[in-house]
């Protein structure tokens, strides 16, 4: 029997970080992985490929909408929808074999196959057992089905992100159930590419948890980019009759019966963690009611050596969050001092313009009854983002009223995905607005309306 420090079940973003930080640090390492490449959902069908329809999409909404104000003639242009599906395909390939050659060079050995976990220290794949010394549980997560709805998937018209990513053509209408982060990043795509796009939300707002401003300033947005919002609806069935499907939802409001049809239904009302099949409930790994793993702040479950990460336990269902946890985990079994600040994790939005939060929101800051001061910028007032059509959102701020210590922040905005980060940084090192605001920023870029908005916590922005 094959002996290892450690084995890890799954190679998406949490399970191949893992892996590679254990192998750095020295462990003869193993990752089992049941699909036919490495990377897990992110990177098969999930923020990678997404990340290409939304690119792809995007430049052609700004040959329609941009190009003839720059004086660039591209009067209709077209979409071959399998070239795009290829060249997203292209891309998902080239990022698979990337931490492929990470193995390799890690010397990590790829254990093909779905594993078990027969007794603690011992992990099978296929037949064959293995020994282990630690385990790394990073399974990930699956979508979740609609609450309380009758739904039926089948990945061709009532479809999950994974369906959306490789559908046949483009439909003439999209139905998409849930406005959340998947909802919305999908819905921009197929609304795009010329798709009546319908967003059918249980809630008043859109992406949970977010800023309510961000929230409000972000489907303004969408709206004016053509998705059709249908709020306070709860989705109660869908039916499919001859490829084409109708969905039956509540307004909460009045308790009205409503059905809408649509060629194709994207179902995006969150994802659930992926735990079956690992033989858990005998091995006395206990999970929380809402089936995540229980881990202790050294991501131990309840069974000696054997760890859990990623979305398969607490916490929001990020690859970023994933990886720091696997990369902790490692440490942790190294015999080294493994930490995530879950405090600073950014949430970033791939729509147009792209949103980006860290840390607390107002109503957070309201419900600890915290004081607060906010400082705001508009991207009106960025030269950069007026130049390239992006003057649309806004940079905030939230700091300590006393101190000055920066508690969260939330951008809608150009590049607000790398924008955010400067902030993280500054929290992680429990810094100020005032030291954003010190700190020289390159001009003419957008990341001047971090720092003008850093300004704005104190004697004010300058270009506001
Ligand atoms: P989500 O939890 O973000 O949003 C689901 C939405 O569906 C909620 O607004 C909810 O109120 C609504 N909903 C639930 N039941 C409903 C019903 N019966 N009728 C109408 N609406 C209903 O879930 P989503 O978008 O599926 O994403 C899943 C996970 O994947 C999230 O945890 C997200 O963080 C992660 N993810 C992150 C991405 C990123 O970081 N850019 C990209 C894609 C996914």
């Amino acid at each position: 029997m094959a002996e290892y420090d450690v084995i890890v079940i799954g190679a998406g973003p949490g399970g191949y970080v893992a892996a590679i930080r254990c192998a750095q640090l020295g462990l003869r390492t193993a990752c089992v992985e049941g699909r036919e490449t490495l990377g897990g959902t992110c990177l098969n069908v999930g923020c990678i490929p997404s990340k290409a329809l939304l690119h792809a999409s995007h430049q052609l909404h700004e040959a329609q909408h941009n190009f003839a104000a720059m004086g660039l003639n591209a009067d209709s242009p077209t979409v071959d929808w399998a070239k795009m599906l290829s060249y997203k395909d292209d891309v998902i390939g080239q990022n698979t074999k990337g931490i492929e050659f990470l193995f390799k060079k890690n010397k990590i050995d790829w254990l093909k196959g779905w594993a078990t976990i027969p007794e603690a220290g011992k992990v099978s794949v296929d037949g064959e057992t293995y020994g282990a010394k630690n385990i790394i549980i990073a399974s990930g997560s699956v979508p979740a089905s609609v609450p309380g709805a009758d739904v039926t998937v089948d990945e061709k018209t009532v479809v999950t992100s994974t369906g959306a990513l490789e559908l046949s053509e483009i439909p003439k209408k999209m139905i998409v159930i849930g406005a959340g982060v998947i909802g919305l990043e999908m819905g921009s795509v197929y609304a795009r590419l010329g798709a009546e796009v319908e967003v059918i939300e249980y809630l008043d707002a859109i992406t949970p948890g977010m800023d309510a401003e961000v929230q409000r300033a972000l489907q303004k947005l969408l709206t004016r980019q053509g998705l059709k919002f249908t709020m306070g609806a709860a989705v109660s069935k869908v039916d499919v009759a001859d490829g084409k499907a109708s969905v039956t939802y509540k307004l909460r409001k009045d308790d009205s019966d409503h059905t809408s049809d649509a060629d194709v239904v994207l179902v995006a009302t969150g994802r659930k963690p992926l735990t079956d099949g690992l033989g858990l409930e005998t091995l006395g790994v206990e999970l929380t009611d809402r089936g995540q793993i229980k881990t202790d702040t050294h991501w131990q479950t309840t069974v000696k050596g054997i760890y859990a990460i990623g979305d398969a336990i607490i916490g929001p269902m990020l690859a970023h969050k994933a990886e720091d946890e696997g990369m902790a985990c490692a440490e942790v079994i190294a015999g080294k001092h493994g930490h995530v600040n879950y405090g600073v994790i950014p949430g970033v939005i791939y729509t147009w313009p792209e949103v980006a939060s860290v840390g607390k929101t107002e109503a957070d800051l309201k419900d600890e009854g915290r004081a607060y001061k906010v400082g705001k910028f508009s991207f009106m007032g960025n030269g950069r983002a007026k130049a390239v059509f992006a003057g649309d959102g806004f940079v905030k701020i939230l700091v300590d009223k006393e101190t000055d210590r920066i508690l969260g922040c939330h951008i809608i905005g150009p590049s607000a995905g790398d924008l955010i980060h400067e902030v993280c940084v500054t929290m992680e090192y429990g810094g100020s607005a005032e030291d954003l605001a010190l700190t020289c920023h390159a001009h003419p870029t957008f990341s001047e309306a971090v720092r003008e908005a850093a300004l704005a916590c104190g004697d004010g922005a300058i270009h506001a």
